[in-house]
Parts: C-alpha cells; structure tokens; sequence
C-alpha cells in the first residue's frame, strides 16, 4: 500500500483514523483525505497534520458522488487502497431528510465502487466502514454477529446497508479485494455535537436541558474512537477479502445511565452547580420515530481471527471525552457555528 485514499478523513472517526494512522503505525506512504467538508467535515481537525507531514498528507476538497474529480484522484495519486468513511451519519438528520443519505451514502459508495472497478489488479484493498445499525434492533438479549441478517430502521441505516450490499456484490461479481467493518456507537475528540455524547457534555456545561429520547432506556454499545481505528487498520491490512467483520467493545449502557455519567463527571471537574447537580437537566423528550432498543456487538470473529482488542473501558474513554471537549472550547464553538446553527434553527427552533 503506497497511497491510501481515506474518504470522510475531515469528519469524526475519519479524522481519528488519520491521526492514527500517523501517529501510530509504521505506513510510511501517502495518506489523500478526499472530504466534501459538509457541516460535519472541518480540515482544521488535521491542520497540524498538514504541516508535520507535507506531501505526505493531502487534503482535496470534492464530492465523492463527482465521477469525474474521483477519476482524477485514483489517476493523479495512484492511489492503491481506499479505506471510505465519507457519509451522511446522523440517524435524526435521516428522517428529517433522507435524500443526502441516499446521494451520498449509495451514490457516492457506488462512484468509488467503479473507480475501483476501473482499476482492478491495482486497487489492493477497498475497505468500507459501515454500522451494526445495518441489523436492526435487538431485544434485551443476543448479539449482532456478522451473519445476522440486514434489516434496517431508520434511511441512514437503510442507507448502509445499500452500500454494504454493493460493495460485497463488487466482491463477488468483479473481485474487487473489499473488506467491510459494522461497528458500534462511537465516541471520543472530535465528534460533532450532534451525537448523543457531545451534545449533552456541551449542554451539561452550559446548565441547558439534556433532551433525552422517550423512557432513556434504549441501549448502545459504546466504543471509544482510537479502538475503532485499531480495529480498521487492523482490518485493512489483515482482514480476508470479501469479509465483514463486526467492531465492538462489550459496552453495552443504556442512555440515561450516559447522559448522568456526563453528568456526574463534569460535576467532578467543574463543581456543582448553584442549583445543584447537573442530572437535574435530564429531560425526557419526544421519542425518535424508529427508534432502534439495543445494540450489542459480538466481536468474536475480529478477536479471534485478527487478535484485535479494545484499550479502552467505558469508564476511561468517557473522561478523556469529557476532558477533551472541555479543553476545546475554540473548536466546538467554530463547528456549531454557520450551517449547523441554520440547521438546527430550522428544525428544532434553536
Ligand atoms: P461524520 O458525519 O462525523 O463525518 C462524515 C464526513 O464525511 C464529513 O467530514 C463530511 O464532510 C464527509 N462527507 C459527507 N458527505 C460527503 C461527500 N458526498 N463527499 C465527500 N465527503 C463527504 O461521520 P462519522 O461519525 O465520522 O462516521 C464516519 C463513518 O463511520 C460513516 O460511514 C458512518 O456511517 C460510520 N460509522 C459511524 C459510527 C459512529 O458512531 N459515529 C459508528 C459506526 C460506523
Ligand atoms: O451504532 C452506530 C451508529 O451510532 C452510527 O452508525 C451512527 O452514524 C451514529 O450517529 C450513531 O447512531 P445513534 O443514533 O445510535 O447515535 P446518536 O448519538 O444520535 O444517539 C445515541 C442514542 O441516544 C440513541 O438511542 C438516541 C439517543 N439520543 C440522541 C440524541 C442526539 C437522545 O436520547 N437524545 C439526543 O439528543
């Protein structure tokens, strides 16, 4: 692998992963981090990435939906391997709206798909990051395993599972050498505040109501960002071809046990309030039409085959997270500005 294309790499596990990949592994090619930089892609995540590593790390701006400037990076770059985290990815934005999730997810999937495709012999690895959302909803037992069958609740989800569907019929009908990897509930530095944990550690701070969706009961499985990394390269580099393969921590917590976590945690840090603990701010709130109870990851076959293993415990990451978004104020502030202000104006009324 001399060039690697990473799809996403401005947006929140893309931009962990390229961290990663610098920092801690021994790849000593080329990283192109093709972004569209939507509301979610902010390059100033990697800035001083650009700079350490000049000719090394490359940021292009374009669409992964435009054929044309894809057939110009695969060409331009020769690139080699793709590992694609562009998407849309947040479940609530879905259902407000499906139609970017259909363009970009599939779509765009599809376009990187047949630049590939064009390039078979020389692509070694096209490796696509997908999600357990792909599964469905579980009851209070079980676990996904990567034979579970697809059956998706919320467009986003369907939205994946389009493009996981692709890309193993990319597999088996043109051997593209594909890989694809479903994991869990992500959290850690640089999510945008949009999801569960973000938003609640920057309301919390600011003593603002913590909206949490119907009974606070459903259950996610969480894994800190730099795990899923781990897990990615690991898969990349090692995984079979045509394979799947299920990414997850055993860290399965109901919602509001999260949300007081938060709570409890920045009580700790910053004291509590004149109105007493931040729990107070709890407030159930209508819930997310499909909303999907539980999702528990069984990880067995990466373990197994892969050795791979989480560092991090809920109790660990969780901390670093809150620490993190407390000492990076500027970047939270510069994100939720612009686009997602007007958005979330629009939908939510503030
Ligand atoms: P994110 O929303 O934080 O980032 C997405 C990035 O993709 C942004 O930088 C955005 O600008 C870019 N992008 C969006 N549309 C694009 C387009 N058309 N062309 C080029 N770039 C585009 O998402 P994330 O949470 O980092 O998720 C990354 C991937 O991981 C997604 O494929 C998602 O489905 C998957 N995933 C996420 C989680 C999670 O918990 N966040 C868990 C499992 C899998
Ligand atoms: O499981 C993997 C998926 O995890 C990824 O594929 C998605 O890209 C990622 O966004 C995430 O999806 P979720 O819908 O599980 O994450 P979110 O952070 O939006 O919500 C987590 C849980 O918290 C979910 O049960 C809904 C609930 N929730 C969320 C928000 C934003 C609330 O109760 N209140 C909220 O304000």
């Amino acid at each position: 692998m001399k060039t690697l294309l990473v799809t996403g790499g401005c947006g929140f596990i893309g931009c962990n992963f390229i961290r990663y990949v610098f920092e801690e592994t021994d790849f000593s090619g080329t990283v192109v981090n093709v972004d569209a930089l939507t509301y979610a892609g902010n390059p100033e995540s990697l800035a001083d990435l650009a700079q350490a590593h000049p000719g090394r790390y490359v940021f292009v701006k374009a669409d992964i939906c435009d054929k044309a400037a894809m057939a110009e990076v695969f060409d331009r770059f020769e690139v080699d391997a793709v590992c694609h985290f562009a998407a849309e990815s947040h479940v609530d934005r879905s259902i407000v709206g499906p139609g970017a999730f259909i363009q970009t997810n599939i779509i765009g999937t599809y376009i990187l798909l047949e630049e590939a495709r064009k390039r078979l012999g020389k692509i070694k690895r096209f490796h696509h990051i997908s999600t357990d959302e792909v599964y469905g909803s579980l009851g209070p037992d079980g676990y996904f395993v990567e034979t579970t069958p697809y059956d998706p609740s919320s467009p986003y989800s369907a939205s994946k599972a389009s493009s996981d569907h692709l890309v193993n019929a990319y597999h088996r009908t043109y051997g593209l050498p594909t890989t694809i990897s479903n994991c869990s509930n992500n959290y850690g530095p640089y999510q945008f505040p949009e999801k569960l944990i973000p938003l609640m550690i920057l309301k919390a701070v600011e003593e603002m109501p913590l909206p949490v969706y119907g009974d606070g009961l459903n259950v996610r499985d969480w894994l800190y960002v730099r795990d899923h990394c781990t897990a990615v390269w690991r898969i990349l580099n090692e995984g079979r071809e045509g394979e799947t393969y299920n990414i997850g921590g055993h860290n399965e917590i109901e919602n509001i046990r999260v949300v007081q976590t938060v709570c409890d945690i920045l009580d700790e840090i910053l004291g509590t309030t004149p109105n007493g603990t931040r729990k107070r701010l709890v407030t159930f709130v209508k819930d997310r039409p499909g909303h999907d109870r539980r999702y528990a990851i069984d990880a067995t076959k990466l373990f197994n085959e892969l050795g791979w293993r989480p560092e991090e415990s809920f109790d660990s990451g969780i901390r670093k997270t809150v620490q993190w978004f407390l000492d990076h104020e500027e970047w939270t502030n510069h994100v939720k500005s612009g686009e997602y202000q007007t958005w979330v104006e629009k939908h939510y009324g503030g």
